[in-house]
């Protein structure tokens, strides 16, 4: 038997939209499997019915052997949960946070002592152990909640956008520290992100859900070799660039397809937003309610910081095609004579071999940085990322 068994697990909010919409998947034992899906998708609520904070409409699962809809109290012994939200006191040391979470478990004094020492060891924090949580960096804090999951020796650990809001660097140290868990602790991860590149590096299997359905699930390699040939990547003056050549491009037979590459629609709306009024986007999210006035702009380096995440996650690019072909090599010369003779002005070309993120825009027809959230998922999530790095937020 697998360890996590999932089948036509369902679950809508309201009669019109299921969040989550009859998936089915296993997940084996020792595995990292990634849920990989744009804003919406459905990640986080699947996560909640596993582990028991939510009920399913239908459908049911298995983790550890043990029923979700029968055997709740054994399930949540079986797991490890590290929320998309942070939930440290932060208050508290971080010795403190782990010993609270190990009394909820009812683990005696040596008991919580010795794993305590164990689990900080494991994310590297021993030295800090005693200092408050408000004094970490983001990606310590990060490390502190999976070591909190880890600490009643769960055999399954879900991890809810592990490195959301993080620089590209504490990333990497987070990665390294999921590897290294599943590797010396044998702990099945399930782990959600939209960042291909972590799924990619992380994950054997990876499941790309979109709008609560399944939509394929395999290895990261098996995924990429489904698209077959190159990808000629193309960036353009403007926009209006892009629309005179497309035509032409589409009549090349030897193209198989041609992708408007993201933008980064709302991230870029939000960031102009955070320019003229922060207040404004926090009052969103705190009230949902619409924007009433502008105030003033943000004194700190808050926008450079939000632009850099940005660019991490690959959104920068609003005036490029990529072009799916067989010998991408071979066919450059031709696409930049097509380019001269319509007189428009390629500003870069680039040949590569496709990525996960041409797997997602191929199999759902959708780019997974295109963020189809809701303005008011989108302004909470940039809310996460502020307290990922340690600013406050209005509660
Ligand atoms: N408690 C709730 N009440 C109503 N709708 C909800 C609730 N929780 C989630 N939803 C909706 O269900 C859908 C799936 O949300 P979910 O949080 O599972 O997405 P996600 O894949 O985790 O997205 P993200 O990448 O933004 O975290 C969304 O349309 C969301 O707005
Ligand atoms: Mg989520």
């Amino acid at each position: 038997m697998d360890t996590i068994e999932v089948k036509e697990l369902t679950k809508f909010f309201d009669k019109d939209v299921k969040a989550v919409d009859g998936i089915s998947f296993s997940v084996q034992e020792g595995e990292i499997l990634g849920f990989l899906g744009p804003n919406g998708a459905g990640k986080t609520t699947t996560l909640n019915m596993l582990s028991t904070l939510l009920r399913p409409n239908g459908g049911t699962a298995t983790i550890n052997g043990h029923d979700i809809l029968t055997e709740p109290d054994a399930v949540r012994r079986s797991i490890g949960y590290v929320f998309q939200d942070p939930t440290l006191d932060i208050e508290l040391t971080g010795r403190e946070n782990l010993d609270f979470h190990g009394r909820l478990y009812g683990l005696d004094r040596n008991t919580r002592q010795q794993r305590i020492k164990e689990v900080l060891e494991l994310v590297q924090l021993t030295d800090r152990a005693d200092n408050f949580v408000k004094t970490y960096s983001g990606g310590m804090k990060r490390r502190l909640e999976i070591a909190r999951g880890l600490l009643h020796y769960p055999k399954v650990l879900f991890l809810d956008e592990p490195t959301l809001g993080l620089d590209p660097q504490t990333r990497r140290s987070i990665w390294e520290h999921i590897l290294r868990l599943n590797q010396e602790k044998k702990v099945t991860v399930i782990l959600t992100t939209h960042y291909t590149e972590e799924a990619d590096y992380l994950c054997k299997r990876i499941l790309i859900i979109d709008f609560g359905k399944v939509v394929v699930l395999d290895t990261p390699n098996k995924l990429k070799e489904r698209l077959q040939g190159d990808v000629v990547s193309l960036t353009f003056k403007d926009t209006a660039a892009i629309e005179k050549f497309r035509p032409l491009l589409e009549k090349k037979e030897w193209i198989h397809k041609i992708n408007v590459v993201a933008s980064g629609n709302n991230y870029a709306a939000m960031s102009r937003m955070m320019q003229t009024s922060p207040q404004m986007v926090n009052s969103m999210v705190d009230n949902e309610k619409t924007i009433q006035e502008e105030t003033s702009p943000p004194k700190d380096t808050e926008q450079a910081v939000f632009e850099k995440n940005i660019q991490f996650s690959g959104e920068q690019c609003s005036k490029c095609l990529n072009l799916l072909l067989d010998n991408g090599g071979h066919r450059i010369p031709e696409i930049v004579k097509l380019a001269e003779e319509a007189k428009v002005i390629l500003e870069s070309v680039e040949l590569r071999k496709p990525t996960l993120d041409d797997v997602f825009l191929s199999v759902t027809g959708r780019n997974i940085r295109e963020e189809e959230g809701s303005f008011i998922d989108m302004v909470r999530r940039h809310r996460i990322m502020r307290q990922a790095r340690g600013k406050p937020t209005r509660n």
